[in-house]
């Protein structure tokens, strides 16, 4: 049996920076607030009269991965997308991406598992690869999440956290022993899918309900996150994923080279590294500079660890997301 490793990584991210401040300009928060609860200090928001979207912003991530990766785009044999603001309702972006790339008509397969959907789609891909069924995999996690969000005071609770941006990594058939993906571990538990979620439009709530209503106080149409709620499963299931996915494969936290979590709170991750006994030095964040961007969130933030040239050969690498579902994951890998 095959294992898979990750060949190449790229990330990019809109040009136009957002700070607190900007933000206290649209609706009653603080830069004090922001920092202190969460920990970041700018996001990227798409600027609308770019051509950014989460399918051209993923496929200039991809140019990169696919490059650092040594191959060209006619050498992906599979693609997979993950996302939660796809550019359109349907279809997915990873056909765009295999139209903007001229990708051969190979299978694209777009991923739904907002926060933890980088990580779902990894595993999807290692498994492929495992069964010898592909050689290299194409997986881009990418969001335009501001214009979804409310800007006004009542959206703020929300609106703060979150940022746009691409992130992707070419998944390859791995020749050596003993490196590449050791582990992957998957989770879900649905019964909390309205705590942090989007209603419509969707088929529970289509565009004209939603016009004919015409209803002001109605926010159903902008993200909705129970955020004490979220934080505390959040912190729950990080420790307990990375606890599994350590004891699958015989390690200690110390054994951690790098710990990249999915970026979805400051306070997250630093509750995860003292509970771990981390050091800073093996816990990589880029939080503060832009914010959630969900599905982008580990690709992107492996990718700039990656060009600060803080994951080397032979690295135990531990990824871990959680989010709205809930669903939960974690990954670790002998770079
Ligand atoms: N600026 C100023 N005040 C604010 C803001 C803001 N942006 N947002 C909320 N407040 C106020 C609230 O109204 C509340 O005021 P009150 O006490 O008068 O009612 C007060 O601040 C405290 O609000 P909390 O919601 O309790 O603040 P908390 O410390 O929990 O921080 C946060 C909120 C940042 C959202 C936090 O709960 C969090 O990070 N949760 C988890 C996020 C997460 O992990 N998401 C998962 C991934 S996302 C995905 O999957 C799509």
């Amino acid at each position: 049996m095959y294992s898979s490793k990750i060949a190449g990584i790229g990330h990019y991210v809109p040009d136009n920076v957002v700070t607190n401040d900007d933000l206290s300009k649209m609706m009653d928060t603080s830069d004090e607030w922001i920092t202190e609860r969460t920990g970041i200090k700018e996001r990227r928001w798409i600027d609308p009269k770019s051509d950014d979207t989460p399918s051209t912003m993923g496929t200039k991530a991809a140019r990169i991965a696919i490059e650092n990766a040594g191959i060209t785009p006619d050498d992906i044999d599979f693609i997979i997308f993950a996302t939660l603001s796809p550019d359109y309702y349907f279809p997915g972006p990873g056909v765009m991406v295999q139209d903007q790339l001229g990708i051969r008509e190979v299978g694209a397969l777009d991923v739904r598992n907002q926060c933890s959907g980088f990580v779902y789609s990894l595993s999807i891909a290692d498994q492929f690869i495992k069964t010898g069924m592909y050689e290299n995999i194409l997986i881009v996690g990418a969001e335009n999440h501001s214009g979804g969000l409310e800007r006004s005071t009542r959206g703020r609770g929300v609106t703060v956290i979150f940022g746009d941006g691409a992130g992707a990594v070419v998944v390859q058939r791995n020749e050596e022993k003993g490196s590449g993906i050791l582990s992957t571990h998957l989770h879900s538990e649905g019964k909390h899918a309205k705590e942090l979620a989007l209603e419509g439009p969707s088929t529970l709530r289509w565009v004209p309900e939603i016009i004919e209503a015409n209803d002001p106080e109605d926010s159903s149409y902008y993200p909705y996150m129970n955020g004490n709620f979220v934080f505390k499963h959040a912190v729950t299931r990080f420790m307990e994923v990375i606890g599994e996915a350590l004891m699958t494969n015989g390690y200690k936290p110390e054994d951690i080279s790098l710990m990249i979590p999915h970026q979805a709170n400051l306070r997250i991750s630093q509750f995860v590294q003292k509970k771990l006994g981390l050091s800073d030095d093996q816990v990589y964040n880029n939080i503060m500079r832009y914010g959630n961007t969900t599905a982008a969130s580990i690709p992107l933030a492996m990718s700039e660890a990656w060009q600060e040239g803080k994951i080397q050969s032979g690295d135990l690498l531990c990824l871990a997301a959680f989010g709205s579902g809930f669903t939960w994951a974690s990954a670790l890998i002998r770079w």
